[in-house]
């Protein structure tokens, strides 16, 4: 989604704002932008459709001609189309007839048809698309003579969820920052008095090293040095917290591909998530992790998610109901409010979310909460709105995801459902050797998640992975990931996996529901992935396979030996069956990394997508 940077003096503010958007890039976005201003607000303002290194291009070409030195203060923005094309007169900032505010915003202004019209009939012409521009048109209606009042004329009128950041030549030492419903950091390094705004902390790494979180309704009013917070017209007082450079360091390390750092981090991450929340020696788990599950005598338990976070709630749902007794459904966020779910107290909602700002999330939270029902938080980033705005949570300290398809995430939200299953099961109707096998089990699978890792070798052309199985899929159009019972949201997770990011197109189907229908797509062309685990449903899998061969489809099986009936297999180890999500999900991931590293996609950036999705 689009992205936010901003710096207030002294330094040149060029490259600064530069390199806060290539940090920004994963987000996702279509074009970019930057605009500098001197202390006397000269601007300079450079835009590019495109990359950022196509906006590094013309800001070169500036340099040639242009002292850019002295520009000490900016804003930047990259920007991802919801109105208006991809153009450059599209991308931010925008601004009024005569120039004296410029706006950049995340978010959208739901009313601004109705605003554009009423100012329209004023005789006001816009130059462009976008919901943006409605923005500084108002302000310069409105202007007052002090901007914070002006800012705040103009605020009521706006619907709809945003982040602002405002300039104004009237008053060149000051910036405003606006949080509703979309993110927006502030940020200082007091040694230095240089002071800065972002939608993403990480963006700030080494250059800040205290940060503000500000809250939704929070307007930010920095005028020369000085700062203050308000929030409803009250100024509030808010003390500055530190920011960890270090953690915030996104590298790739030696991987060509953050998604393929973040696929080899994971055995780590799960020890990590794993790490003080149980205590293998004495098979218990720490109880303050999962404050706010176990008070509480919840009858049902509504997981809500979107994408990865989904599949991940269909896993837990599975579980949950198979092991606790206590009645679990996943639902997709942007579905959950055109459904009638019936839902009381005594229903526990359950997000889960890898940024803790997809809005289609938040907009379902918001509804529960005004309901006072209980909600509950597996969030990745500390400081994100699903994680201020649920009662209680776990973190799932996954770290960074950069790649903009989930992997790391989607792991640590099944370690994190895993141990809440137990927690639970414990509770209810869980045997305690069913719980002393899981919990015996479950400590191995970090290290069988190396095993697998281990047989994936860039380097290695023998490698079964890399060079058979994704070139014949490669030449595919259309495939089929094929399961059996609790494998149903492995399968989606393959199949979402494989098409972000390879863009092939695929779909998980029962495998018993092939011949009524689908077989009728199934011809050499056409691969399908079938999960053949030594489990009860290893005889009628082999009959799946038997009925795809027959129509001359290939199978690639994900399998614990060899399938020599198989054209193709990926063998992953033995462990326990409702444990096995996690090992395929390992083997899955190479499998659609490696046809998209064949394909040449552009892996971390899929075309279309972003990262966190904040608009709905
Ligand atoms: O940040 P969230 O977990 O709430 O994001 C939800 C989806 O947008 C996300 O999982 C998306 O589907 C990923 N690109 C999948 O790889």
């Amino acid at each position: 989604m689009c992205g936010i940077f901003a710096y207030q003096w002294h330094k040149p503010a060029t490259p600064i704002l530069e390199h806060g958007l290539q940090r920004l890039e994963y987000r996702g976005y279509d074009s970019a932008w930057l605009a500098v201003f001197t202390d006397q607000w000269q601007a300079l303002l450079v835009r590019a459709v495109g990359k950022v290194s196509e906006l590094s291009k013309k800001i070169e070409w500036q340099k040639s001609i242009t002292d850019l030195t002295v520009y000490t203060s900016g804003i930047a923005h990259t920007r991802r189309a919801t109105h208006g094309g991809v153009t450059e007169e599209n991308t931010h900032p925008h601004h009024d007839t005569d120039h004296h505010f410029y706006v950049v915003h995340n978010g959208i202004i739901e009313n601004q048809r109705k605003l554009k019209d009423e100012l329209e009939s004023e005789w006001y012409v816009f130059y462009g698309q976008t919901d943006t521009e409605v923005i500084p048109a108002l302000l310069a209606k409105y202007w007052t003579g002090d901007l914070y009042q002006t800012v705040q004329k103009v605020l009521p009128l706006l619907h709809g969820a945003y982040a602002l950041l405002i300039k104004s030549s009237y008053c060149p030492d000051e910036i405003i920052g606006v949080k509703r419903g979309s993110p927006l950091l502030f940020a200082l390094h007091p040694e230095t008095q240089e002071f800065f705004f972002s939608s993403d902390a990480q963006a700030l790494a080494g250059y800040a090293s205290q940060i503000i979180y500000l809250d939704d309704g929070e307007l930010l009013h920095l005028k020369n040095k000085e700062y203050t917070i308000t929030s409803e017209k009250w100024i509030i007082q808010r003390n500055p917290t530190t920011l960890d450079v270090w953690a915030m360091e996104a590298s790739k390390w030696d991987y060509e591909h953050f998604m393929l750092k973040e696929i080899f981090e994971q055995s780590a991450i799960m020890r990590r998530i794993l790490m003080g929340r149980v205590d293998f020696a004495h098979k218990t788990l720490m109880a303050e992790a999962f404050h706010g599950m176990h008070d509480e005598a919840y009858e049902r338990i509504v997981l809500v998610g979107c994408g990865t976070s989904y599949n991940a709630a269909l896993v837990w749902a599975y579980w949950i109901e198979h092991l606790t007794g206590i009645s679990a459904k996943a639902e997709i966020a942007s579905e959950y409010l055109n459904k009638l779910i019936p839902t009381d107290v005594k229903t526990l909602h359950i997000f889960l979310s890898q940024s803790g700002e997809t809005a289609d999330s938040i907009e379902v939270l918001k509804y529960i909460k005004e309901r006072w029902w209980k909600t509950f938080g597996i969030v990745n980033v500390v400081w994100s709105t699903i994680a201020q705005l649920t009662d209680h949570g776990l973190f799932m300290r996954a770290g960074y995801e950069i790649g903009v398809a989930s992997t790391k995430a989607f792991l640590g939200q099944l370690t994190c459902l895993f141990l809440l299953t137990l927690w639970l099961g414990k509770r209810r109707s869980m045997a305690l050797s069913t719980y002393n096998a899981l919990l015996e089990e479950l400590q191995h699978i970090p290290n069988k998640i190396d095993q697998i890792l281990q047989t994936f070798d860039l380097s290695q052309e023998q490698d079964t992975i890399r060079t058979h199985i994704s070139s014949h899929i490669q030449s595919a159009s259309t495939m089929f990931y094929l399961w059996r019972g609790r494998e149903y949201p492995i399968a989606c997770e393959w199949s979402l996996k494989m098409k972000e990011i390879s863009y092939i197109h695929s779909e998980a189907y029962p495998a018993g529901e092939l011949k009524h229908g689908p077989l009728a797509l199934i011809q050499s062309t056409t691969p399908s992935c079938l999960i053949t685990l030594d489990d009860e449903f290893f005889s009628q899998n082999i009959s799946s396979l038997a009925e795809v061969q027959a129509r001359k489809g290939t199978i690639i099986a994900i399998a614990n030996d060899q399938l020599p009936q198989a054209e193709y297999t990926i063998v992953i180890p033995r462990t326990h069956s409702l444990l096995a999500p996690f090992l395929v999900t390992i083997a899955m991931q190479l499998l659609s990394y490696q046809t998209a590293y064949s394909l040449g996609r552009e892996i971390d950036k899929p075309r279309n997508l972003a990262k966190s999705v904040t608009v709905k």
